[in-house]
């Protein structure tokens, strides 16, 4: 038996939802990709979605605009400038933390708990120094962040909080969709996520003039995806209406194919999560003896947390252990990967960049050095999901 990390979710409604963009002839940003951000809004109950090309852009955007000259921040709160700290966990993917550095700021690597792959509110607090301008949470492997501590943090330091939940769409905390409390939140739709557009992303955010920001951003600084266009050209009527920039920015934009893919899949959204939970719930009761030895310690939700597994993780009680765990779940056929990039701060090209750990990044090396993951995708079956509980108690009672 096969159990792959990732599926495909695309099927015959995608498909001819992508056929029937084609065959309309717009397929560059236009009204599907309006319509899907509209969608999506009502969905997590948020003010304003802007759609992108994929999490990576959403970070990068939703950083550039918070390096902005015309950013406007509640009073108290700076934006990012060159030299300006920004924290971030050490176990994030990549384009977490390069927007940082792009637009020349520092950021600061802080440690992760094993037991629920979050970032440590303690050491977050630590972390903080005069330079500090922003904490970028990450709710990372389908988990969240422990929002009451960090929201809290961010208020008492008046600093600003951006949520990358490209690993955790459709978790909430307390009761509160995951990205929608602080000033931006970024999801991805790449192909192994909980929604996919093949590639895409979203930024969410409860700040309009924030979101206008990001619109002009996405699109070269240009006014042609505002809502409030006319308004903006009416100052500048010498201008032709249809070259009128504003801004700097990027080419960010996703298509209309993307859009059409995404309205049908954000529908699935609720189904595709309660299954990941399930799978998920019944691996926890079936390891329950693992997890009370110590064998394996899987992902903990963090208390107030609804989590949506992005996949089933697994900390050994060492890297031997781990490695040979890998190697038996290769030989059956059951694919796994580490747990993101592991502890960032390790990867080479720190090297060559600013940055700075602040504290022991212990937690972070424990779940590069001892983790594991495999895939808990809504499309596994019951028999999928037996088999690998008979491979994982196999390996660990011999
Ligand atoms: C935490 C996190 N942030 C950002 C991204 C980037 O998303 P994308 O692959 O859509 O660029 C990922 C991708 O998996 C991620 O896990």
């Amino acid at each position: 038996m096969q159990i792959p990390l990732y599926e495909n979710t695309i099927l015959e409604e995608e498909k001819k939802a992508i056929y029937d963009v084609v065959e309309s002839g717009q397929m560059s940003f236009g009204p599907k990709c309006l319509e899907f951000e509209e969608v999506f809004a009502k969905k997590l109950n948020v003010r304003n979605a802007v759609f992108v090309n994929s999490g990576s852009s959403a970070n990068l955007l939703a950083f550039f605009a918070l390096a902005n000259p015309t950013l406007s921040l509640p009073s108290g709160q700076r934006r990012m400038t060159p030299g300006s700290e920004v924290i971030v966990p050490a176990v994030t993917w990549s384009t977490t933390i390069w927007p940082i550095i792009q637009a020349g700021a520092i950021p600061v690597l802080v440690d992760s708990d094993p037991l629920t792959l979050q970032m440590k509110p303690e050491a977050v607090e630590k972390a903080i120094s005069a330079k500090t301008v922003g904490i970028c949470a990450v709710h990372v492997l389908g988990n969240s962040c422990d929002m009451d501590r960090l929201n809290d943090i961010a208020a008492t330091n008046q600093l600003w909080l951006m949520e990358d939940t490209c690993e955790s769409l459709g978790g909430k905390w307390d009761g509160t969709f995951l990205g929608t409390t602080g000033i931006a939140g970024t999801y991805s739709f790449f192909f192994s996520h909980h929604i996919t557009t093949i590639e895409g992303g979203m930024i969410v955010t409860p700040d309009d003039d924030f979101a206008e920001l990001l619109r002009s951003m996405r699109a070269h600084g240009w006014t042609r995806h505002l809502k409030n266009k006319e308004k903006v050209e009416a100052q500048y009527s010498e201008f032709d209406p249809r070259f009128l920039f504003i801004n700097t920015g990027f080419n960010v934009r996703p298509t209309e194919i993307n859009a059409a893919i995404g309205l049908i899949q954000i529908e699935k959204l609720q189904k595709f999560n309660e299954r990941r939970v399930q799978i998920a719930e019944h691996w926890n009761k079936e390891f329950f003896s693992l997890i009370q030895s110590g064998d394996i310690l899987p992902n903990t939700s963090t208390q107030k947390a609804s989590p949506v597994f992005f996949g089933y993780s697994a900390i050994c009680k060492n890297t031997e252990i781990r490695n040979r765990f890998k190697n038996a779940l290769d030989d059956a056929g059951i694919e796994t990967r580490h747990i993101i990039c592991g502890n960032m701060a390790r990867q080479p090209a720190f090297q060559h960049f600013e940055h700075r750990v602040s504290g022991s990044l212990d937690g972070a090396d424990k779940i590069m050095d001892c983790g594991i993951y495999w895939g808990a995708n809504p499309g596994l079956s019951d028999d999928q999901v037996q088999y690998v509980t008979k491979v994982v108690k196999g390996f660990f009672n011999g």
